[in-house]
């Protein structure tokens, strides 16, 4: 009764897990991964943001700091939970939620407010901090170690540094793998990174050439080469990262995403939805097959913007879903053919106020050369807007 048995399995396992929420999938061109954690729960609650269906990766910050001397670290969650001394228990079951729901949430390290630079001198700071992370956050057991999210298994590692420098951090991720091993730990443990666009990378070139990434955020913003409000797409450099991975990268089919403000208060280069209409088509007419989707800074600013998320994913799947490259991207497989998205969606916003004159002046780009490394600290304008205590500007007086 072969049939019979197949169709069995076929309705137990595959069938059922059709009928619920998607399983994760990197390799799909309209995913959309959306920062959370440095501004008020009030706003956005995580439990709200698991119920979002427009939302694929959940990158949560900010690890800032790791102290060497001391073996510890900075924690920072703004007022979601007192991350400073590691008491985010009560988000474990929304965690566990968002996963079930398909998503995947990241531990991002760095953030635009680290008080101090991060630096691994050797790798044994780089293992010794992978051992801290892998216990606190990912499948590790330490029962010295408190996990800032009680049982709850993150799963994976963003590398968002803006102070500092990524030496080592091939090692560091190379040590997490190792501990997960040595722990039979059979989960997937994803590695993103979040550079800004310029090149050479004030942070992260040397992880850029050295760690395996599944995917890369590209911050196309608080740079020159960030997105122009008119799609002017001369110093948008997409195929330079591009190129960048295939030449150097350790892992050549990293999914390349484009980075965004959601919300114009959140940094310089924000663009209205139907402007990052055309650079995602443009972008997936050259690249389909590393194209992975949109980068999201962050989940509040996108809510008070008119549900940004949204208006992007429907967007990304309705532009991926057109037939895509030929010729620049030929050789890979063609990407999977996206679904029909679920959710309803909303008219595209068009009349959103552009990024405002004040926060152009406080970045670094209004000079003429294009793709200049920026001085760390003046790096990324909203990283600033972290406010731990409900300040929501007070970020901005550093400039
Ligand atoms: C570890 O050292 C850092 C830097 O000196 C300090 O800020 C932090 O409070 C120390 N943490 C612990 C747990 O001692
Ligand atoms: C796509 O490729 C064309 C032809 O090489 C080029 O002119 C254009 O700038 C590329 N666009 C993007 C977004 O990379
Ligand atoms: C950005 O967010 C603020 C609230 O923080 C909101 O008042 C404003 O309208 C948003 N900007 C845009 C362009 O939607």
């Amino acid at each position: 009764m072969p049939r019979p048995i197949f169709f069995a399995a076929c309705s137990i396992i595959s069938c059922l897990a059709l009928l619920t929420s998607a399983a994760f999938d990197m390799s799909r061109p309209d995913n959309v991964a959306m920062y959370w954690g440095q501004k008020s729960k009030s706003s956005v609650p995580l439990a709200e943001l698991c119920k979002n269906p427009n939302v694929n990766i959940i990158p949560i910050g900010f690890v800032s700091n790791y102290f060497p001397d001391n073996s510890s670290m900075k924690f920072n969650m703004a007022d979601n939970c007192d991350a400073e001394h590691f008491a985010c228990q009560a988000l474990e079951p929304d965690i566990e939620s968002c996963q079930q729901q398909g998503k995947i949430l990241l531990i991002s390290l760095g953030g635009g407010d680290q008080p101090t630079p991060w630096q691994f001198a050797d790798k044994g700071q780089a293992e010794a901090f992978a051992k801290l992370l892998y216990n606190s956050f990912l499948g590790g057991n330490d029962p010295k170690v408190t996990r800032p999210f009680g049982k709850a298994v993150l799963d994976g590692i963003d590398i968002d540094l803006e102070n500092g420098q990524s030496d080592h951090f091939d090692e560091m991720v190379a040590a997490v793998q190792a501990a997960a091993k040595s722990n039979g730990d059979q989960k997937k443990y994803w590695v993103t990174g979040a550079p800004q666009c310029a090149r050479p990378e004030p942070h992260l070139e040397t992880a850029l050439k050295t760690v395996s990434f599944d995917a890369l955020f590209v911050q196309f913003y608080n740079n020159d080469c960030g997105l122009d409000s008119h799609a002017d797409m001369s110093r948008f450099n997409f195929a330079a990262w591009h190129d960048l991975m295939q030449s150097s990268g350790v892992n050549k089919a990293t999914k390349l995403y484009i980075g965004a403000p959601a919300n114009s208060s959140e940094g310089s280069h924000y663009v209205d939805s139907p402007v990052l209409q055309k650079y995602i088509e443009a972008t997936w007419a050259n690249y389909s097959s590393a194209f992975g989707g949109v980068m999201l800074w962050d989940a509040y600013g996108a809510k008070a913007n008119n549900n940004y998320d949204q208006q992007v994913k429907k967007i990304l799947s309705a532009a991926t879903s057109k037939a895509g490259a030929t010729a620049a991207d030929m050789p890979d497989a063609a990407p999977d053919t996206p679904t029909t998205p679920t959710f309803s969606a909303l008219p595209v916003d068009t009349d959103s106020a552009e990024a405002t004159g004040s926060l152009n002046t406080a970045e670094s780009d209004s000079t003429a050369s294009p793709d200049t490394s920026v001085p760390s600290g003046m790096s990324d304008v909203l990283r600033r807007y972290r406010s731990p205590q409900g300040h929501p500007h007070e970020g901005l007086a550093r400039f």
